[in-house]
């Protein structure tokens, strides 16, 4: 049974293809080491509803599930000590999607990076900007919301091109929660910083879509072949090398000690020959990988076992899943018609939020202060010059929250010694804000 005092760490890889040693050193490896600390409760998954918006290949999500898996177990997940698990095996998250797209802002999710970067190519191509945008592109941020929050984690370790998503989530979690009451856990991205971006056979970042991967559990010789294939500067055995800018460096790197690099460091000033720092690459890899490469391969030739995995895991998660989910409705009203009274249900009453008081002082200035529900000033605007322009600013708190707070502050005066409950409750207006303008 999970135990609610550990620290509850979930993350998710999506099942597009096959592992690299890109995943391993940036996701597989750092979750297994994590998944070995006792004061935590670790959830880990396969995400192939994500899987859906990249790929339409059915026989690839199907293979790349199992691959991924049996990566992760081989690398030394336990799923006894975890709650491993595929997403689509918990019918509660997309429901819970739902639950979350109804308090999403929908301008949030046009600020989504993935989103974005997809409708910029398409302005830069002259195309329609959302010309081959699907709306499950556009809505990945909500789903991944729903990974998140249906397990109250605390941590979801993630790269940094996903910590966005987690600020997303944790929105959600604070909208949902303003408006129906305290059920969600407000999650944190961890970002590894020692876990290095894994350069590619061309130098670029390892990934699928540059064609430049090594797969995790190819053999030795092809592993070998293409470790041979890694794109290096022309100097001679002889001639000292550059570790900076090192693709083969950096690779080497994420697999050694720290003794081994500073040999391996040596090595560059004194010349090592190309052909020799790849050998010594490969061994070094060779030397973490080779023992679970049996194992890896016997999972993969055992499905039938994977599916058995797998659905255990489904049924530890649903544990949770099924009478949150049953909460959750509850909650915003998808409820029993016989379950209390509808009309004292009608009437209640919502938290009162502190609210922005705006007047004219003698000097003919225009002014606001935020004012909560006991009366208090928490925070006091210098004067404006137009009714306008305090109204903009009290717009920006609004809709930005705390991060308004560090442009604006030489117009406002607040006492420093509350601006943390001054964060929250800016913070609270904005979620309120973002609910309100959907
Ligand atoms: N979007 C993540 C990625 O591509 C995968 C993912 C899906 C995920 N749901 C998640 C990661 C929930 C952490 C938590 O890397």
């Amino acid at each position: 049974m999970t135990s609610p005092s550990r620290t509850r760490v979930l993350t998710g890889i999506t099942t597009t293809g096959t592992p690299h040693l890109g995943n391993y050193v940036g996701a597989i490896r750092p979750t297994v080491q994590a998944s070995r600390d006792l004061s935590t409760d670790g959830f880990y998954f396969l995400a192939d509803y994500h899987a859906l918006i990249k790929c339409d290949e059915p026989g690839r999500i199907q293979r790349s599930t199992l691959e991924i898996a049996a990566s992760w177990i081989a690398s030394g997940l336990d799923p006894d000590k975890v709650t491993f698990y595929r997403q689509s095996d918990i019918p509660e998250i997309p429901e819970l999607t739902w639950l979350l797209t109804c308090v999403t802002g929908k301008g949030v999710l046009n600020r989504a990076h993935a989103y974005k970067a997809a409708v910029d190519k398409n302005n830069a191509a002259g195309h329609d900007p959302d010309s081959d945008v699907t709306a499950g592109l556009f809505m990945y941020p909500v789903l991944m919301g729903a990974d998140i929050l249906m397990f109250k984690a605390h941590k979801v370790p993630v790269g940094r091109d996903q910590i966005q998503h987690i600020e997303m989530a944790r929105d959600m979690a604070s909208s949902f929660n303003h408006l129906y009451g305290e059920h969600f856990v407000l999650p944190e991205a961890v970002i590894e910083e020692s876990v290095a971006l894994l350069p590619g056979l061309d130098g670029r970042k390892m990934s699928k879509s540059y064609d430049n991967t090594i797969p995790l559990f190819a053999p030795a010789a092809q592993m070998r072949k293409q470790i041979a294939g890694i794109v290096t500067d022309s100097k001679a055995p002889g001639e000292p090398k550059a570790t900076e800018g090192s693709a083969l460096f950096q690779i080497y790197q994420a697999f050694a000690n720290a003794n081994e690099t500073a040999a391996m460091v040596r090595a560059y000033a004194e010349g090592i020959g190309w052909g020799d720092a790849k050998q010594m690459l490969f061994e070094r890899i060779d030397r973490e990988i080779a023992p679970k490469r049996e194992h890896y391969q016997s999972l993969i030739d055992n499905p039938a076992q994977m599916d058995k995995i797998l659905l255990a895991g489904a049924d530890k998660a649903r544990q949770l899943a099924t009478p949150f989910m049953r909460e959750l409705r509850h909650a915003v009203g998808l409820r029993a018609l016989s379950s209390g009274s509808t009309a004292a249900a009608a009437k209640e009453a919502k938290t009162s939020l502190p609210s922005f008081k705006q007047y004219r002082e003698k000097d003919g200035q225009f002014y606001f202060k935020l004012v909560d529900a006991k009366g208090q000033v928490l925070l006091q605007s210098l004067g404006f010059a137009s009714p306008k322009e305090a109204g903009q600013t009290i717009a920006r708190l609004n809709s930005e929250g705390p991060d308004a707070l560090a442009d604006l502050k030489p117009i406002l005066e607040f006492d420093p010694q509350t601006a943390s409950s001054l964060s929250e409750v800016l913070m609270l207006l904005k979620a309120h804000t973002m609910a309100n303008q959907k």
